[in-house]
């Protein structure tokens, strides 16, 4: 995919995984959401998106990850995604921790493999020996990061996490910022992206990069400082 993204948008886009160019949509309701929207992520990291209510960052997330599909423009994308919502609640199926996880895994693995996996993945996230916990007593950042663990183990490289935060108290919000960072700076064979949206701008401080969608368009990527200095 990315090969065919470097002969026809040329070598400015050499390694990244993801370019969108002069991407348009509108919802059926004739609501314009993206209106030639071009931008690319240059590296894994962690890129943050802020922008009012109805900018189209919803939308945006909707169609990198195959939900919908441009009306005009081209996008190239060599990631393989895994969209995460607000609320946990809508991703979690299964009654205990494992077993939703297994949910998750690639096929053809054998019992050994699978538990060392899923416990590789609850360690990464923080929920070590969480196994055999019921997702009910789960606190709501436990529940997040637990769905966390879900898109690693379906070895998702593009996080889409949208507001993941919105619904969170301080603490838990903290803790998967910082894990979330952790996990895209990770300088293993398997580097991961992760592109947040959020509308508190104090969780700035903790990407790789930011930038401002406003009436479908993403603006130019800066410092997370540089941003909350312009919105200020
Ligand atoms: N499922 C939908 N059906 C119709 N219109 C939608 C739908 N989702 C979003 N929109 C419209 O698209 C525009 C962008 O919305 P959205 O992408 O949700 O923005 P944001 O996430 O930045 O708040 C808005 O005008 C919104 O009303
Ligand atoms: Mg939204």
């Amino acid at each position: 995919m990315l090969g065919k993204a470097h002969k026809s948008l040329g070598a400015k886009y050499l390694g990244h995984g993801l370019v969108l160019e002069n991407i348009s949509f509108s919802w059926k309701a004739g609501n314009k959401a993206l209106e030639n929207c071009t931008f690319s992520i240059p590296r894994p990291g962690l890129w943050m998106i802020v922008g009012g209510n109805g900018s189209g960052k919803s939308t945006l997330f909707r169609l990198i990850s195959g939900i919908i599909e441009p009306q005009s423009g081209q996008m190239f994308c060599s990631l393989k995604p895994a969209l995460m919502l607000q609320n946990p609640d809508h991703h979690l199926l299964l009654p205990s921790c494992g077993s939703d996880l297994l949910l998750s895994l690639p096929l053809g693995l054998n019992a050994i493999e699978r538990n060392k996996k899923i416990n590789f993945a609850l360690e990464q996230v923080g929920l070590k020996d969480f196994a055999d916990r019921p997702i009910h007593t789960l606190s709501g950042g436990q529940k997040q990061r637990l769905a966390l663990a879900g898109a690693l183990l379906s070895q998702s490289n593009l996080l889409l996490l949208d507001e993941p935060t919105a619904l969170l108290d301080p603490l838990s919000q903290k803790s998967i910022l910082k894990i979330v960072r952790k996990i895209s700076r990770e300088s293993n064979k398997k580097p991961i992206t992760a592109l947040w949206i959020t509308h508190r701008l104090e969780e700035l401080t903790y990407c790789d990069g930011a930038a401002i969608m406003r009436q479908g368009q993403l603006g130019q990527w800066s410092s997370g400082e540089k941003i909350i200095s312009k919105l200020n």
